[in-house]
């Protein structure tokens, strides 16, 4: 059976990751092709502790290194239990963040030195790399405003915003720059799609993305 493709899909705040890979995942499953939608960090059981570990607001702030330990102790039991078990039984795996996310929210915003984000991506991201990341873009007011909107919501449902939900402006803006970045320096990886269109033109173009770069033409299949 041939192996399944991994596609990731990265942003800032509020960057609408969580609908596309969604829609995604039903146009796919409406072409015959079995897929799966998980997320960062989370996605099995132990990562999804990991993570209410790492969002807990009582507990911030901590350093760049001690969270990307973390991230990636919960991406080494997502990959290992979830995302390499689904490919090699020739499922699509749709991620919703990935290690792209530590590249920018720990490197490029935290600090953590660039080596100890590599050294950590050998050893636990080894050969097991996305096929295709789409990156959403949003300017950091949008993904500010976003994320204050979700944060009043969480507010009216009682519930407290996670840790990283409490960042201005600057922060969004070091954000996107990051994640365009790193579009910028692996094209052939990833795709950048303006974040503020509506969500049915943004899944058609995310769409595009997979035939164009995924699917082999209509006559070779
Ligand atoms: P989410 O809001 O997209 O579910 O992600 C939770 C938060 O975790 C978000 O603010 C981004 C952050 N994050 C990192 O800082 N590093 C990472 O490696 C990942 C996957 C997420």
């Amino acid at each position: 059976m041939a192996s399944g493709r991994f596609i990731t899909f990265e942003g800032g705040e509020g960057s609408g990751k969580s609908t596309q890979a969604r829609l995604l995942a039903d146009s796919l499953l409406a072409r015959g092709i079995d897929c799966i939608v998980t997320r960062e960090p989370g996605g099995s059981p132990f990562a999804e502790q990991v993570r209410d570990l790492l969002l807990d607001p009582a507990t911030h702030p901590h350093s760049a290194l001690s969270e990307a330990l973390l991230f990636y102790a919960a991406r080494a039991d997502h990959l290992e239990k979830v995302i390499r078990p689904a490919l090699v039984g020739g499922r699509w795996v749709i991620c919703d963040r990935f290690s792209d996310s530590t590249r920018v929210y720990q490197v490029e915003v935290g600090g953590l030195p660039v080596d100890a984000f590599r050294a950590l991506e050998l050893i636990v991201v080894k050969l097991t790399y996305p096929d295709l990341t789409i990156v959403l873009d949003v300017p950091a007011e949008v993904g500010l405003a976003r994320a204050t909107t979700r944060r009043l919501a969480q507010a009216i449902a009682g519930e407290d915003a996670d840790a990283y939900e409490k960042r201005d402006a600057d922060f969004h803006a070091r954000l996107r720059d990051g994640f365009l970045e790193v579009a910028k320096a692996e094209p052939h990886r990833c795709s950048v799609l303006d974040g503020t269109k509506p969500p049915d033109v943004i899944a058609a173009e995310v769409l595009a993305q997979v035939d164009r770069r995924l699917l082999p033409p209509a006559g070779s299949r």
